[in-house]
């Protein structure tokens, strides 16, 4: 088994799409009925990978298929401050170290690359997530994020709870 964590680039749009829709169905609905979740899911994932060096999707390979991947932006300005919107690996592979082997692996990519192309160090991740998502708290509990506040009912149902990391 042969595990790897990189950037994304435009070869990996669809394989990230579907695994956006299949973990986050409730994100992908359009007011424009023509569009169907995948090609939403497509096109945001398309327009994010423009967004380098601000926004960066990582993705995690396994015998090369993609099976996660991680999508983050900067917050701030050149803060060095970066959200991370979105976390996620395939069904069909989950409970396997993958989201913890992403997680570890994103924030090294994302450290040498501000460096490299911004100048900026990483200062801290922040994220959001549904007091409906037990799972999601332990593994970020797991990988030295503190909880640092209850947004309250922002998204969908359930509270959103802050958590950051400081590098
Ligand atoms: C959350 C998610 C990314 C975890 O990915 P993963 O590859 O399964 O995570 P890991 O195998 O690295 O698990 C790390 C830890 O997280 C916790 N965890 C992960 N999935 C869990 C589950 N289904 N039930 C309970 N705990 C779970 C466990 O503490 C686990 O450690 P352990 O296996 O030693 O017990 C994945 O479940 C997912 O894609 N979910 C849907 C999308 C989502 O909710 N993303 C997070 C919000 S953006």
């Amino acid at each position: 088994m042969n595990r790897k964590i990189r950037l994304a680039n435009s070869n990996d749009v669809s394989a990230i799409a579907e695994i956006a829709v299949k973990c986050f169905p409730q994100d992908y609905i359009s007011m424009n009925s023509k569009l169907d979740k995948n090609e939403v899911s497509r096109n945001w994932i398309e327009k994010h990978l423009l967004m380098e060096p601000f926004g960066f999707i990582t993705v995690a390979e396994q015998d090369n298929k993609v099976v996660g991947f991680g999508l983050y932006f900067m917050i701030g300005g050149l803060s060095g401050v970066m959200h991370a919107e979105q976390i996620a690996v395939d069904p069909n592979f989950q409970r396997k170290g993958i989201g913890s082997n992403l997680m570890i692996e994103s924030e090294n990519i994302l450290k040498d690359y501000l460096l490299l192309n911004l100048d900026t160090k990483l200062k801290k991740i922040v994220l959001t997530t549904s007091s409906e998502n037990p799972s999601s708290h332990d593994l970020y509990k797991k990988q030295g994020y503190k909880l640092v506040a209850n947004l309250g009912e922002m998204f969908f149902s359930g509270d959103e709870i802050m958590y950051e990391k400081v590098i």
